[in-house]
């Protein structure tokens, strides 16, 4: 797998933060920043040789949309989607939340393009619209499937804040073996998960369980029986005195600037937006070549 120049990623957040500058200060759904942030992906993916498509939907009066882009090649009865939501919160420009997940998302996409990694499965990249009104645009895609299309679909990585500014290095718990009692993941969940871990434990970072809940985009997909996985490096919540010792950092929250307008280019841990830029990368081209059958 490419190590994913961070340099580039963070280009990428550079530009989000100019497009929410320039938009009133946000990317939120309805927002004019949220269609100028799906340009912004679009263009390069079409420079690139993607296959994209902008999805429209409505919710709440203002119409959304997701940009989903495919990979030309490989095997479309079992693909690997990996997705990121796009929009921001009102409050602000959504740099952590969730710039890092996009950017990142799409710099490993665009790896994909430069090394013509041509893996046995079919790969498709997703940029949600209107997730933080309720996961709207990842749900509106998955009920826009047909059973036949949701069954096609192996696996789906999710990346929703990989930067936090004092960060944790969670990983969405498909298998439960937290036993946080959030309950395991459709089969097939834990392979993601066990995926993920390998690369943690190649560069000797430490990792725990999260919530499997549903308290982001992968929801519609585990709902409809599809494996997932996916890295959070936290939110709200603080880090305890032991989580300290593990990752370093402070007893404080893992992004005081969660949904303020003070989640801009600044609000990022680099180190964290490194690592996680290469365990996707590492995720995707270790599962894109699966050898065994769809979704496990
Ligand atoms: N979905 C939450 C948001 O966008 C963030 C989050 C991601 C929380 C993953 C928990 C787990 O605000
Ligand atoms: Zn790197
Ligand atoms: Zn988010
Ligand atoms: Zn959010
Ligand atoms: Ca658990």
């Amino acid at each position: 797998p490419p190590d994913i120049p961070l340099a580039n990623v963070k280009n990428h957040l550079s530009q989000f933060q100019s497009i929410a500058t320039a938009n009133g200060g946000n990317r939120a759904h309805g927002r004019p920043g949220y269609l100028a942030s799906v340009t912004y992906v679009k263009g390069l993916l079409d420079a690139a040789g993607f296959q994209t498509q902008q999805q429209s939907f409505t919710y709440g009066g203002a119409t959304g949309y997701n940009l989903i882009a495919d990979w030309p090649g490989g095997n479309t009865n079992d693909t690997l989607m990996v997705g990121a939501h796009l929009d921001s919160v009102t409050a602000g420009p959504g740099i952590n939340d969730n710039g890092t997940g996009s950017a990142a998302s799409l710099e490993v996409a665009l790896a994909v393009a430069r090394t013509g990694f041509q893996p046995t499965r079919h790969l498709r990249f997703a940029w949600w619209g209107a997730e933080e009104l309720g996961l709207r645009g990842s749900t509106f895609y998955v009920n826009s499937l047909s059973a036949a299309q949701k069954a096609a679909i192996g696996g789906y990585l999710n990346f929703d804040m990989v930067g936090s500014p004092n960060p944790g290095y969670f990983l969405y718990d498909g298998d439960d073996s937290d036993g946080t009692g959030s309950g395991p993941g459709p089969a097939g969940s834990a392979e993601i998960e066990d995926t993920l871990e390998a690369y943690f434990t190649s560069i000797n970072v430490p990792t725990r369980g999260t919530d499997f809940d549903g308290r982001s985009d992968y929801g519609p997909f585990i709902a409809n029986g599809i494996p997932a996985g996916g890295i959070f490096t936290g939110a709200e919540g603080r880090k305890t005195a032991a989580q300290v010792e593990l990752w370093g950092g402070t007893t404080g929250a893992f992004d005081p600037c969660y949904h303020r307008a003070c989640d801009t280019v600044t609000n990022v841990s680099d180190t964290a937006l490194d690592r996680n830029s290469d365990a996707i990368a590492y995720a995707v081209w270790t599962l894109a070549d699966d050898t065994g059958t769809p979704g496990e």
